[in-house]
């Protein structure tokens, strides 16, 4: 059963062709260069990208050789499509391609909410079929993006109980954000981790833990962020000025766009300043998953989205779990970290096999603020 997946939720153009858990193909524009100056993703920006590419992406994932009839178009028997969560004008651009394809070739469409592929990526296969995991219910799955911060309690195929989440910034928003005041660009997650690895004492500065002390498994991370404005302000760390009057209108992540290089040196190391901070979040996302993991008495954890590309928390991660005799699943591959088309049609295939259908194609919509 071959399924055709589009994801235009955020920043990414991606289509995939799946097929059960298999990915045939997998093509993602990314538009990271767009909006980097920015500091952040513009929403007008984006929706025109994706305009621009989704027919390139959607022909370069149906033909992965090049030139030719698209050869796996043909064999398509659903066309997938990511409804929400994510940016309203971005996510429009999918579902217009979507219905326009499933109308054209006569083909059901599947609705999926952009978090359950999050959850599902752990179980995404190459086109060889690897890895073999199989579902082994229940998970205790976490989902940290730059978009969210979601303890789930995955029971079985969509059964889903939301048991935490951010009240507030996300933690890969909450490392976007600190690597902005370091004048380091967008996005923040990789770079601080290339600057910590450099780092032999991680935790040099201490900076607060956010949320430890309370009962719940929820998180707030605007707090760290402030703090460390602050700090760096105190210490007379010069924080990039944002450009005044140029930004697009509907700037995210408080954005102005930002001078590049504006940063004086500091009296502290940029590698300890980002290695600290790096450690305030992860610290605080271990502490959670502990707390998690003894309120569900879950030891099988499934962690996902863009900030477990992060090898830090992997091996953090790891640890946490050893100690409670489980184990951890991360998505298959790291291209299945951040946003993909592929995870999209491996949650399709399982809605197909449950005929979960768009009954009325014509009045499917996005919906920006869609929870699990
Ligand atoms: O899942 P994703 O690609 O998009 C959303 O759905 O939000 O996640 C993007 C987030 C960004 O905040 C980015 O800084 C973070 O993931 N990220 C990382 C790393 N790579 C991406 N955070 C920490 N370490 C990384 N290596
Ligand atoms: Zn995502």
């Amino acid at each position: 059963m071959h399924i055709l997946a589009i994801d235009t939720s955020c920043d990414e153009t991606s289509v995939a062709v799946t097929d059960g858990r298999k990915v045939l193909s997998n093509v993602i524009y990314s538009q990271v260069l767009l909006h980097k100056k920015w500091g952040g993703v513009v929403p007008s920006i984006a929706k025109r990208a994706h305009e621009e590419r989704i027919n390139f992406v959607v022909e370069s994932a149906c033909h992965p050789r090049g030139g030719g009839d698209p050869e796996l178009l043909n064999s398509i028997d659903y066309i997938a499509v990511t409804q929400g969560p994510g940016l309203a004008v971005a996510l429009e651009v999918g579902i217009k391609k979507a219905k326009e394809l499933a109308k054209k070739y006569r083909k059901k469409l599947i609705a999926v909410n952009h978090l359950e592929g999050h959850i599902y990526s752990a179980f995404v296969q190459n086109s060889q079929g690897n890895p073999k995991r199989d579902f082994n219910f229940p998970y205790l799955a976490l989902i940290i993006s730059g978009g969210h911060t979601e303890f789930v309690i995955f029971k079985n195929h969509f059964e889903y109980e939301i048991i935490g989440q951010t009240l507030d910034d996300a933690a890969g928003e909450a490392l976007d954000k600190a690597a902005k005041l370091l004048g380091l660009g967008y996005p923040g997650g990789p770079v601080l981790e290339r600057l910590a690895k450099e780092v032999r004492n991680k935790d040099g500065h201490n900076f607060p833990r956010p949320m430890l002390k309370s009962k719940d498994l929820n998180f707030s991370f605007s707090g760290l962020k402030t703090s460390f404005y602050y700090f760096l302000k105190s210490n007379n760390h010069v924080i990039p000025v944002p450009i005044r009057g140029q930004a697009p209108a509907g700037i995210q992540l408080n954005g102005s766009p930002i001078r590049s290089g504006m940063t004086k040196e500091s009296k502290y190391d940029l590698r300890q300043l980002a290695s600290s901070f790096q450690e305030a979040v992860f610290d605080t996302l271990i502490k959670k998953t502990e707390k998690a993991i003894k309120f569900t008495t879950i030891n099988q954890l499934i962690v996902v989205g863009g900030v477990v590309a992060n090898f830090r928390l992997r091996k953090l991660m790891r640890d946490l779990i050893k100690k409670y005799n489980g184990e951890v699943l991360f998505p298959s591959y790291k291209y299945l970290t951040g946003d993909n088309a592929a995870m999209i049609g491996i949650v399709a295939g399982f809605k197909a096999e449950k005929s979960l259908f768009v009954e009325d194609v014509g009045r499917l919509d996005r919906i920006p603020r869609m929870s699990l």
